[in-house]
């Protein structure tokens, strides 16, 4: 691809700002540009800066994608959902147990079929374009050929995605049982036949320890030494129940946790999804492995499972990253999933700052998966996924953002009340995959001081 400029308000993060609310004028954590410029040679990020420098560094007659009024950030990055599960959204259960007994597992085992595989993830990847997500970390279910199609799907559209195959031999029902051996036979030929192939890496994903037996926890962690490069995706402290039942079935782990610990399978890149119910010595042993928590709150908050303290963690020095948990979540949008990382922080008595809030959903996400040197911010080098976003997605983000004064205050008003409408334009490696109908009705600008009454 030839040179191209994106134009707009640019916002990426180096670090964790942690309470930093940008009203400092130079935060070492991200850098902010009112008028920024991206300069993307073949796919990549070849500067990142004010727009007058990004245009200096531009050749002659370089074209241009001019996003003024709008704000371009690293595309959002989904540590933990289900693609499978797209059809099982919005499906109530009494409990995760329940819920994965009544809806989860059914609906499954129609990924048997590769052809039903291929629809759905299909459907999927679209969807997270929509919402301006650009990399997550996906399971898919027992049969490898489910792997496959959604692997196919995601090299056709260019995506940065990770993905395994459920490891699952016990306690669930027989349709979608595989035995220790299928599963690394079937995971270690996926691995060769994915993992580096264009923007794609592999997750060896038991499902949770509770599904696999001792023999297949042996042999996730021996293609974990194997395969060191390969990510491992599992689910952890959920549930009381899960934890209850999970400490029954290992009477000899000091917690559920350590299970996963004594089969070698903490390591970095490693994301457990949930972490609720984790203690004190469980967050140090995750945060000395480089292991990472997908905080899922939009699903722990449907299927009841508890609060998770973002607030320990991320002080206990454990990498965070946010995740949808589609369909245990309600969304595929990461902005409403913000919304409800705040509002399950503010009943653990934390009022997570937007700053830091938009920082989790990108490179520390990145982080999270091992991917931060090629995404997650706008380093020169990295690849230039993106997403943009819109201050006149609906008349009341419109009116909120009219009254806003700073840009922490704009970022909490796009994560409060946003969601797959406020994304205008998602990138792939500089090109546009997603953008909301030129045509459709558009709410009128706001004028000079948002033309609102309420804002002096
Ligand atoms: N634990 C084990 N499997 C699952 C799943 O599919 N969804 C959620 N939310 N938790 C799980
Ligand atoms: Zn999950």
């Amino acid at each position: 691809m030839a040179m191209k400029l994106i134009r707009g308000e640019i916002l990426h993060f180096l670090s964790d700002p942690g309470e930093d609310n940008g009203t400092q004028r130079a935060s070492p954590a991200f850098r902010h540009h009112a008028d920024g410029g991206l300069l993307v040679d073949d796919g990549r990020i070849a500067f990142c800066g004010d727009w007058a420098d990004a245009l200096a560094a531009a050749p002659e007659g370089t074209p241009v994608d001019d996003h003024r009024g709008k704000l371009l950030l690293p595309g959002f990055i989904d540590t933990h959902l289900h693609y499978p599960q797209t059809d099982v959204i919005a499906s109530p259960g009494k409990n995760l147990l329940d819920w994965l007994d009544r809806h989860t597992f059914p609906a499954e085992r129609r990924f048997a079929d590769a052809a039903i595989a291929t629809e759905t993830a299909e459907f999927f990847c679209d969807e997270l374009l929509r919402n301006g997500t650009t990399t997550a970390l996906v399971f898919g279910t027992v049969h490898p050929q489910s792997v496959d199609a959604f692997f196919g799907v995601a090299q056709r559209r260019e995506l940065r995605m990770v993905a395994g195959k459920v490891m699952m031999d016990r306690h669930c029902p027989a349709f979608l049982r595989d035995t220790a051996q299928s599963s690394y036979d079937d995971s270690r030929r996926l691995i060769e036949r994915w993992h580096g192939t264009d923007r794609l890496r592999y997750a060896i994903t038991p499902r949770f320890a509770i599904t696999s037996t001792d023999a297949q926890l042996e042999v996730a962690g021996a293609l974990a030494r194997e395969f060191p490069t390969v990510a491992l995706h599992s689910h952890v402290a959920e549930s009381r129940a899960e934890v209850d039942w999970a400490c029954e079935l290992f009477p000899w782990a000091r917690s559920y946790l350590d299970v996963y610990d004594r089969f070698g399978l903490l390591r970095r890149p490693a994301v457990y999804a949930h972490c609720i119910h984790l203690d004190a010595r469980d967050r140090r042993r995750m945060a000395d492995c480089g292991t990472a928590a997908a905080f899922s709150p939009t699903s722990n908050l449907f299927l009841g499972s508890g609060l998770m303290n973002l607030r320990q963690m991320l002080d206990d020095g454990v990498q965070v990253g946010i995740a949808t948990d589609v369909g245990g979540g309600t969304s595929f949008s990461m902005l409403r999933t913000l919304a409800a990382a705040y509002q399950v922080s503010q009943l653990n008595g934390y009022a997570l700052p937007a700053l830091r809030a938009f920082w989790l959903a990108t490179l520390s996400g990145a982080v999270a998966l091992g991917l931060a040197d090629c995404i997650g911010n706008f380093a020169v080098g990295k690849e230039a996924d993106l997403v943009v976003l819109d201050p006149q997605a609906t008349p009341l983000i419109a009116r909120r953002m009219a009254c806003a004064q700073t840009l922490e205050e704009r970022l909490f008003a796009w994560m409060t009340l946003g969601d797959d409408r406020a994304v205008s334009t998602t990138y792939i490696k500089g090109h546009r995959r997603w953008h909301r109908d030129a045509g459709r009705p558009r709410v009128r600008p706001a004028g000079p001081r948002g033309g609102s009454p309420r804002c002096d």
